[in-house]
């Protein structure tokens, strides 16, 4: 998602307003830094949670999978931001040295809303399918 950004000789400002720039109310905000370079985070999905995901400094790739196919995202612009619904697997690798990865997340931190498990996901995804009408 494209973020606005106000710009001028004293430097850039971006912002993001709850149901404006992104479609659900920002209930938690938590940032990954100092990360090592070779270190691997993520390896979950959510039930639930929305997030979007910006690199508000340096850059990360994302790679994303709904259960079917993978998508990798690279995020090195702090005006941009990805956008995860729930039901996405996520593995968020390639951190630079210097990366701040901002998170805006929908609801307040919950274990029970996280697969931890690629398989126990996959068979969630099949049984979510099945549900729909
Ligand atoms: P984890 O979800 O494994 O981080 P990542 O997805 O970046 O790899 O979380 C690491 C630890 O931090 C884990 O013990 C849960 C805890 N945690 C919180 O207490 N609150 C939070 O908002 C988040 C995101 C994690």
């Amino acid at each position: 998602m494209e973020l606005p950004k106000i710009g001028d000789r004293r430097g850039d400002l971006t912002y993001v307003e709850s149901r404006r720039h992104i479609p659900f109310d920002i209930a938690r905000v938590y940032y990954l830094y100092g990360v090592p370079t070779d270190a691997e985070r993520g390896a979950h999905g959510h039930r639930e949670l929305e997030q979007l995901i910006i690199a508000v400094a340096g850059s990360v790739e994302l790679v994303i999978d709904d259960g079917h196919s993978q998508k990798s995202y690279t995020l090195d612009d702090p005006t941009k931001g990805l956008y995860l619904c729930p039901m996405v697997w996520r593995d968020l690798r390639c951190f630079s040295s210097n990366a701040v990865v901002l998170v805006l997340a929908s609801h307040p931190y919950d274990e029970r809303d996280y697969f931890r498990d690629y398989l126990k996901f996959k068979r969630a995804v099949a049984e979510s399918e099945r549900q729909l009408p």
